[in-house]
């Protein structure tokens, strides 16, 4: 027998469990917990907080199930994990253990890729391809923001979406298709390049959010952080530009298979602003690594707290 009878009741409950166990933005966590356990709105949560379940027609199922969402919140669960679901670019996208919720500063990368493609170099773009895609936030959005430009030119633009793990690519794969965007999309399992043909590469927009945290970091990281994203997704090396490194070098290095491409976005560690090193160790390699290129610009760009976290290299 239930012994919550009307929607105040869970509420309180949820409040006061939330206080103790100090949740950020308790208010927003409960409505977007309720919204999907309870199946009410957040102006239906203050509106009819003294209607009674039976009323309002939620079954103990559903008071059930917002009940275990708010004991998992308290476990630090974050609210993507528990619902698993994550918006990204305006888009919801699938979530789970095996991909990196996408974190809104990714959107930036979004944006600034995109405004290149389409209002520079349009004509110059084989390709798109977004290396390390997860839950294919990057392709995905980006797929569709062409979809809504309809010109002719982009037709004959391909998007490739490629990741070391598979299950990651199951997802992306699901998330295109639940975005319509899976015929726009190729997905391809690969280290880096390793598995990518040649053809792929060459005038291609390089659009990617690879792992950029050092090793040691893991232990300072909450369990919000640590809990819900595979370490696959976030560590590179001890000082987290082992990846990025080799993609470069095997991109830029004189002999290289792969020096064609137009451009490359890339999203790193910023340190907050407080000493910029990955962006320093960034801005010397490539600097070494294209020397004898006479047209390269490579610039950097700033998240929305101001800390230059993208690069954006274009030959
Ligand atoms: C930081 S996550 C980014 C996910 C998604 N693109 C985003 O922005 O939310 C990095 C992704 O790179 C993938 N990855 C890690 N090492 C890789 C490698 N050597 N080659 C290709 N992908 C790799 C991980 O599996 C993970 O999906």
């Amino acid at each position: 027998m239930q012994k919550y009878k009307i929607l105040k009741d869970v509420l309180d409950f949820a409040k006061n469990k939330f206080y103790k166990y100090d949740i950020e933005n308790p208010s927003l966590d409960i409505a977007l917990l309720a919204s999907e356990a309870l199946g009410v709105s957040k102006i239906q949560l203050i509106t009819k907080e003294y209607v009674s379940f039976d009323t309002l027609n939620i079954s103990d199922e559903s008071i059930q199930k917002f009940l275990y969402f708010i004991e998992l919140r308290c476990k630090k669960n974050s609210i993507s994990e528990i619902l698993g679901i994550k918006n990204f670019y305006g888009l919801d996208f699938i979530v789970t253990n095996d991909v990196l919720t996408p974190r809104p500063e990714t959107e930036i990368l979004v944006e600034k890729a995109f405004n290149y493609i389409i209002k520079n170099n349009i004509n110059n773009i084989n390709n798109i391809i977004d290396i390390g895609t997860g839950s294919g936030c990057i392709a995905i959005s980006i797929a569709m923001l062409l979809k809504k430009q309809r010109l002719k030119s982009l037709k004959k633009i391909k998007i490739l979406a490629c990741d070391i793990s598979e299950k990651a690519l199951e997802i992306a794969e699901k998330n295109a298709k639940k975005h319509g965007v899976l015929d726009m999309i190729e997905f391809q399992k690969s280290n880096l390049l390793e598995n990518i043909n040649k053809k792929y590469v060459e005038n291609a927009c390089i659009v990617t959010n690879l792992p950029y945290i050092p090793e040691g970091d893991a232990k300072k990281m909450s369990k919000e952080v640590l809990g819900g994203d595979p370490s696959l997704a976030l560590f590179s090396g001890k000082t987290g530009t082992d990846l990025y490194k080799k993609l470069f070098t095997d991109l830029f290095q004189e002999n290289s298979n792969f020096y064609t491409i137009n451009s490359c976005f890339f999203e790193f560690d910023s340190g907050m602003n407080t000493d910029n090193i990955q962006k320093k160790y960034y801005e010397k390699l490539l600097d070494d690594l294209l020397k004898n290129n006479q047209q390269k610009n490579i610039t950097f760009f700033a998240d929305y707290s101001g800390a230059e976290r993208f690069g954006k290299i274009i030959l």
